[in-house]
């Protein structure tokens, strides 16, 4: 048209990069807390996400600016908003998506389990609203910690008799990540062909880089893998120490959760091959109803557990304490979730 020819290539350049081009989107994608340091974000790259016909914006308070201003931005995706506990279910209503991210975050000298005692209601009260308007929606909980967070909204979903344990995942993505690009940096592999498999659990202690998997290999001392494995473990602690009071990791984690998100939405609209992992119900690891590890994803969420692979020793090593550490961790949700529903 005139109108596109007068366009400069600046121009162009930037209403390609905002203007996605793919076949009309079905899915409608919810985010409880998305007014907050990682609502915002993630609700502005979801926003550009091609494969979102509408997105169900809630939080407890300010929803109508962020709203507003999100509606400003010409991709298709169209944006509603919904504000208190009255507009939760028409907000979850007809979503085959629910992102769960609300709830506080950590601040310096706290662990992620420190946060359970406050988030483990809200966790309760959102997944319970999920099983009374969307019981069909993919689950993708982000709240920490995610390791009691998830057994915990499962116990909820069966209680409610809508349990599908292909629909629940703890959202584990910025630990692939992580360990991505630490391998890149220290291999000189090109970053979009790197893959490290994260097993385990998401803290410290509990989450496992499993770098002799990594792909495409490479040789690395006992010395840099040790180097490599702590950093992966300590990226989260570093960003809280960094942001002095400030909170957590937002933007990384909001990046990371978009991947996530995009990849379950291409598997329930049939596309093949999709692989991420996440922290699921799972018979990976024996006594362990939970875990962490590379999933086939497909029409109706997990196809396909691929499991834990083959360990290294040190990897072994670390996968001992990091089942003892999830086992309890696991437990808790599980006991309040039961007791809640
Ligand atoms: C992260 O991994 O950065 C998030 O889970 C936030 C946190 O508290 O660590």
């Amino acid at each position: 048209t005139t109108c596109r020819r007068l366009l400069t290539p600046a121009a162009t350049a930037l209403r390609r990069y905002y203007s996605p081009t793919s076949d009309s989107p079905r899915n409608r994608v919810a985010i409880l807390g998305a007014c907050g340091g990682l609502g915002q974000p993630l609700s502005l790259i979801m926003k550009r996400s091609e494969y979102i016909a509408e997105l169900a914006l809630y939080d407890k308070v300010d929803t109508a600016g962020l709203c507003a201003d999100l509606s400003h931005i010409s991709t298709k995706a169209a944006i509603k908003g919904y504000q208190g506990g009255d507009q939760l279910g028409d907000c979850l209503t007809g979503c085959s998506v629910v992102v769960m991210i609300a709830g506080i975050r950590r601040q310096p000298g706290m662990h992620r389990d420190s946060l359970f005692q406050q988030n483990a209601t809200i966790v309760a009260e959102l997944t319970d609203a999920v099983a009374k308007h969307c019981p069909k929606a993919q689950l993708c909980i982000l709240t920490n910690p995610i390791n009691s967070n998830v057994p915990l909204a499962a116990e909820i979903l069966k209680h409610r008799g809508v349990h599908d344990p292909r629909r629940l995942y703890g959202i584990t993505t910025v630990d692939s990540v992580r360990a991505d690009v630490v391998y890149a940096k220290l291999t000189g592999h090109p970053l979009d062909k790197v893959s490290v498999p994260v097993l385990g659990g998401h803290s410290g202690h509990s989450l496992v880089p499993a770098f002799s998997q990594a792909q495409p290999p490479s040789r690395l001392s006992p010395e840099d893998v040790r180097r490599l494995t702590e950093s992966v473990r300590g990226a989260a602690d570093a960003i809280v120490a960094v942001k002095a009071g400030g909170g957590s990791a937002t933007l990384s984690v909001a990046a990371a959760a978009h991947r996530f998100v995009n990849s379950v939405l291409l598997a329930l609209d049939g596309r093949q091959n999709i692989i991420e992992s996440a922290f699921v119900e799972s018979d990976a690891m024996p006594d362990l109803p939970f875990f962490s590890c590379p999933l086939l994803l497909g029409q109706n969420g997990v196809e396909r557990n691929l499991g834990v692979g083959q360990l290294s020793e040190y990897e072994a090593e670390l996968m001992k304490a990091a089942v003892a550490e999830l086992r309890v961790q696991i437990e808790k949700g599980q006991e309040f979730g039961l007791a809640w529903a």
